[in-house]
């Protein structure tokens, strides 16, 4: 018997390392899903390559060809169920995306950020976490709302902040748990073992 596999679509805006992970992971049979397409909103995104050297199905739907932000999330909400998507996964995605979009998606929209979230959201949550002092940061995968890194957290990892850590060194400790969690957290979405009771996120074993 074939097992099934949810179709998830995932969103990039640059260089697509956690694209890969989680391409990596599915190829790896670890997580039973598949990727239906990438898409990035900027053309250049070296994991649009990434992705096509891997076979898959990448392409960009830039905003500045629609005349509105809503214009565009719907846009990409309905070039994602084409594809018959059913998990979206944000990659590195540069855009907040609105209700037009996520209302498409109920509870069906995830993101990586680069902190222990309520922690440095936004952009450079590394070199925030690094000046603020803190001596443990990590990773955060959560879903997503319409505020920017603000819905329910599914799961984080932490690493060290050392003494010597620059923004780099630390966003590279952090990258390579963010490579581990995301396809975990996927796997467990496609198991169907996430289950949200208002803000907390229960993951059944
Ligand atoms: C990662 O650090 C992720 O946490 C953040 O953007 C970065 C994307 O990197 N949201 P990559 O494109 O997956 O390599």
């Amino acid at each position: 018997m074939v097992a099934s596999t949810l179709p998830i679509g995932i969103l990039v805006s640059g260089r697509g390392s956690n694209m890969e992970a989680i391409a990596a992971a599915i190829e790896a049979g670890e997580v039973p899903a598949r990727i239906q397409a990438v898409i990035s909103d900027r053309p250049e995104a070296r994991a649009l390559e990434l992705a096509r050297e891997r076979g898959l199905k990448a392409f960009c739907l830039a905003p500045g060809e629609y005349p509105s932000r809503q214009a565009y999330d719907l846009a990409l909400a309905t070039a994602l169920k084409k594809e018959g998507v059913e998990l979206v996964a944000l990659a590195g995605f540069m855009r907040l995306l609105g209700r037009e979009f996520l209302e498409q998606f109920p509870g069906a929209v995830i993101n990586i950020h680069p902190a222990l979230l309520p922690a440095f959201p936004g952009l450079n949550a590394q070199r925030q976490a690094l000046e603020y002092g803190v001596k443990v940061s990590g990773c955060t995968v959560h879903f997503v709302d319409a505020g920017m890194d603000t819905g329910p957290i599914i799961a984080q990892a932490v690493v060290p902040v050392r003494n010597d850590d620059t923004p780099e060194t630390l966003a590279a400790r952090i990258l390579a748990e963010e490579h581990r969690l995301y396809p975990r957290v996927i796997k467990w979405l496609a198991e169907g073992r996430v289950e949200l009771r208002g803000r907390r996120v229960i993951v059944r074993s």
